[in-house]
């Protein structure tokens, strides 16, 4: 297909990506020994330190998707009976709680009604009740576009139980919303690659505090995993950090020069710029939505992810009706995925480039999504349908 016929991919990853990831995704063979591979990898890690925001949190850069971060996170952290605190704000919530359990952990699931949140007085009322070895949270739970207060998850966890680790899911959140690893306090971030981090899917990224690594020194049992397990991981970082090739599997070269390329994008930027241009479009594309006089499944502006926005559809139309017309004039979009609820609503992503770049991406997004609407029938109230517009009934940006 040629470049010019082909559609956006503005669903909520992976994302559009960059010329240069582009070719450097595609590079010729290149051994994991090749000094240039090393090169390579070594400012992987160190330019993930700075995305999240820490000095001494140590990344596993491995090949897999973010489910494999799951597996990571709770093979090596969870031992069989150990009490592990969920929050969930949707499908990946629980999807994350089903992976501990897998692990042995003992899950309590803190669940919010779509479109919300749990909240950190939650967590402090339930970590007061009980004692827990580690406590998830998805930044952005990407069937509904939910913000989760990590910040307040972790200053609950520190003021109340400061030995329980914070366990984040990242996926579609990291290097689109503000983290900062250090000085919150996180345990673990665990994202992937083919979302705000702008590069194809095919690598786990995961990055551990120290605290969590002596957590796992300490381990009674054996981590009961071979490829997730950190201890085989561990010198391979460290060594290819110092520029040094070492082997434990084969690391995904292409894919990591990639991720490489999109982060030097981003560290050029500045990882605060980049937060920013991503509130700044979040903004945009709900102003959009407030035009179309339709409402967001994040309940609340406060609750609204800048990585993502799912939107609740006019009772006559379903996602079906919809995406399809989205596809015919060259955008792809997401339908829903929340257990009873997948039809009413859709899903538009606006991370990396889309989010960061003068590239149009989303204009035609939200273009194409307003003449798709009407299309199906939906009037409308906005006189315009454009897709810079703010009038009408915005909500204030979040900025
Ligand atoms: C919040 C969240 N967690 C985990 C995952 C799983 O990641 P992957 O599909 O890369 O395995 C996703 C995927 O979209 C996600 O959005």
């Amino acid at each position: 297909m040629s470049s010019k016929a082909r559609a956006l991919c503005m669903i909520p990853g992976p994302v559009e990506m960059a010329e240069g990831v582009l070719a450097a995704n595609s590079t010729p063979a290149t051994a994991h020994t090749d000094p240039a591979f090393a090169e390579a990898f070594g400012q992987v890690l160190e330019g993930l330190r700075t995305v999240v925001g820490t000095r001494d949190g140590q990344p596993f850069v491995i090949a897999g998707s973010g489910t494999l971060g799951w597996d990571q996170a709770a093979a090596n952290l969870i031992e069989e009976g150990d009490a592990v605190l969920v929050l969930s704000n949707g499908y990946f919530g629980e999807g994350l709680a089903d992976c501990m359990e897998t692990y042995g952990a003992r899950v309590t699931r803190l669940r919010a009604a779509p479109g919300q949140r749990a909240t950190a007085a939650e967590v402090a009322q339930a970590l007061a009740a009980q004692a827990y070895k580690a406590v998830t949270v998805s930044q952005v739970d990407t069937s509904t576009g939910v913000l989760a207060d990590v910040q307040g998850v972790c200053e609950a966890v520190r003021a109340h139980s400061p030995q329980t680790l914070v366990i984040v899911d990242g996926v579609c959140a990291t290097a689109a919303e503000r983290l900062y690893f250090d000085a919150w306090g996180v345990d673990v971030v665990i994202t992937a690659s083919q979302k705000a981090l702008g590069a194809p899917p095919g690598v786990s990224v995961v990055v551990a505090s120290q605290r969590a690594l002596d957590v796992v020194a300490a381990r009674k049992t054996r981590v009961p995993a071979y490829y997730a397990s950190w201890a085989r991981w561990l010198p391979v970082m460290r060594s290819y950090e110092a520029r040094a090739p070492k082997y434990f599997a084969t690391p995904c070269v292409q894919a990591i020069f990639a991720l490489n390329e999109s982060l030097r994008g981003i560290l050029a930027d500045g990882i605060e710029l980049v937060f920013a241009a991503h509130e700044r479009t979040a903004a945009r594309v709900r102003a959009a939505v407030a035009a179309w006089g339709l409402k967001t499944v994040a309940a609340e502006p406060a609750l609204c992810s800048n990585a993502m926005t799912a939107v609740w559809l006019p009772e006559s139309i379903a996602a079906a009706d919809l995406l399809p017309r989205l596809r015919a004039r060259g955008i792809v979009a997401a339908g829903g995925i929340l257990a009873g609820h997948a039809h009413r609503y859709f899903r538009l992503g606006h991370m990396g480039i889309s989010a960061t770049r003068p590239n149009g991406n989303v204009d035609a997004m939200l273009a194409a999504a307003a003449a798709a609407l009407e299309e199906c029938g939906h009037q409308i109230p906005s006189s315009s349908t454009s897709s810079s517009s703010s009038s009408g009934r915005a909500s204030p940006p979040r900025l």
